[in-house]
């Protein structure tokens, strides 16, 4: 069995596309969940392109140890630098850096010859080689690029000392035969391949991402390179879980092993949902809420009798653990405990006391409790926005048309304001606004319950921009969908620096 390396870009190519900005303590807590989840390494941004990025580059490589903490570079001297310099603290840096080599994107987009697009990527990797050992070169559009060029290059960046080569389907374009028959070409014609890790990075436009990427590891390569539910450019990166639990069902198949605790995967992907703001649809693979219902009773009937009759995965594989335990207002400290810790809660005896008083108050609100409702109090449990909601009050005037008096605590001081909008949600919001003193765009909303039956929590999250800066994602949950909606929007506020 060879050693197959997870390369988490969730926080670069997964962030960067999505036009949101998470801050450095959003990164901060998905970069700690990923490291429960035994990723190998994290690509943490893109440190020369934003003062944003560079920031949380420079906090992941101080805080997060034992594992591999990478930045994204431009085949360009300033870039490296910066990324050097964002990375000074990390105990294993590595600095991501390359070009494009297809034709299209060397003619129309760089406007260089081959020759120059060589020249540059073997100074930048050897800028690169000067701050780090663990330097990664991309060849940005591999997969439509002249395979003969790709050998030529690759063989000068290994020569220049370049530790893992990545070979990018940048556009989603293969299929995956022609992905792995690349990789295979390169792993035979490439001399020095052996030299180094071959690593594998697809989109996924035409639905292959994950598939492409095992094709590349069955013909070879060593590194998978994806993001937490498939997020990213476009129609989004290969799914990590799906590569995960795919090579984790067809061990013998792969020839590989991963150091990933499967366990984790159903908590990653909730945290990167909630604070990416980007649902996980029911149907996705692995991570969807379905993906482990059966629902036609010839199935149902199967499972029954013998779970691997439509069963490939244990859910309690993925950390979705079965339940024997109906929680409601009857419950005590001891089963809502026992439950957290099941679903991989760890809670202090204060924490728990805080956490029980909301669960009893749902609970008389809700009757049963699902897992998927202390998913959701755990998720914003806790976190304190500079802004609390003391009372609203809303009025509907017909259609279209309503009043919001809204109170918030700010600081010391307790404010309230009014205003109208075309509905609760819009007056709630313009009287915050008001109160605030501040304009803020609502670029989106959505709502969702956060389980089954009519008394289910409402899960708002909203969208925001302030001053054309970029998305900032908020959320809130309630059962009461207006108190829901504020509490999103207030969450939003609080990380919006407003100068
Ligand atoms: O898709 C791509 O080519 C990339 C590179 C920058 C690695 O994301
Ligand atoms: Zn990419």
């Amino acid at each position: 069995m060879r050693k197959l390396y997870i390369f988490d870009t969730t926080l670069r190519d997964g962030e960067q596309s999505l036009g949101i900005t998470l801050n450095v303590n959003e990164k901060l807590e998905v970069a700690r969940q990923l490291e429960k989840l035994g990723i190998d390494i994290i690509e943490a941004g893109f440190p020369a392109s934003s003062p944003g990025d560079l920031e949380a580059v420079r906090t992941l490589a101080r805080e997060i140890k034992g594992m591999v903490i990478c930045g994204l570079t431009r085949a360009v001297k300033k870039d490296i630098d910066v990324c050097a310099e964002a990375l000074r603290e990390a105990e294993q840096p590595r600095i991501h850096t390359g070009i494009a080599v297809s034709p299209v994107h060397m003619e129309k987009k760089l406007r260089f010859s081959p020759d120059e697009v060589v020249e540059t990527a073997v100074a930048a990797v050897i800028h690169a080689k000067k701050y780090v050992n663990d330097v990664e070169f991309y060849a940005e559009d591999a997969f439509r690029s002249d395979p003969a060029f790709l050998v030529k290059i690759l063989e000068k960046v290994i020569a220049a000392g370049a530790t893992v080569v990545n070979i990018p389907d940048t556009v989603g374009y293969a299929t995956p035969w022609g992905y792995g028959e690349l990789i295979s070409f390169l792993m035979a014609k490439v001399k020095n391949i052996e030299t180094v890790i071959v690593s594998t990075h697809c989109h996924n436009d035409l639905g292959m991402a994950t598939a492409n990427s095992l094709a590349g590891v069955m013909a070879g390569a060593s590194q998978v390179e994806g993001t937490i539910n498939g997020i990213g450019e476009r129609a989004g990166n290969t799914s990590l879980e799906e590569v995960i639990m795919a090579i984790y069902a067809q061990k013998t198949l792969y020839g590989v092993n991963t150091a990933i605790n499967t366990k984790e995967i159903a908590a990653t992907s909730r945290l990167v949902s909630r604070i990416t703001g980007v649902p996980v649809p029911s149907h996705k693979a692995i991570v969807g809420a379905n993906a482990f219902m059966h629902a036609s009773g010839i199935h149902q009937d199967g499972v029954l009798k013998e779970k691997t009759t439509y069963e490939i995965i244990n859910p309690e594989v993925v950390g979705i653990p079965r339940n024997l335990i109906v929680l409601s207002a009857r419950s005590g400290r001891h089963a809502l405990r026992h439950r957290l810790g099941e679903l991989g809660y760890q809670l202090t005896q204060d924490q728990l006391d805080g956490l029980y008083a909301r669960f009893l108050q749902l609970a008389d609100q809700k009757g049963e409790i699902f897992d998927e409702d202390l998913h959701a109090l755990m998720g914003l449990n806790g976190r304190q926005n500079r802004i609390v909601l003391k009372n609203i009050a809303v009025s509907t005037n017909g259609i279209s048309s309503a009043t919001a008096t809204v109170t918030l605590g700010v600081g010391e001081e307790t404010l309230t304001d009014a205003a109208c909008g075309t509905g609760p949600v819009d007056a709630v919001f313009k009287a915050i606004d008001r109160i605030v003193g501040k304009t803020v765009k609502l670029e989106d909303y959505s709502l969702k319950s956060t389980s089954r039956g009519s008394e289910t929590l409402g899960h708002a999250t909203v969208k925001v921009r302030y001053a054309g800066g970029s998305l900032i994602v908020g959320n809130g949950i309630s059962t009461d969908v207006i108190e829901a909606s504020t509490k999103a929007y207030l969450n939003a506020l609080a990380k919006i620096n407003f100068g």
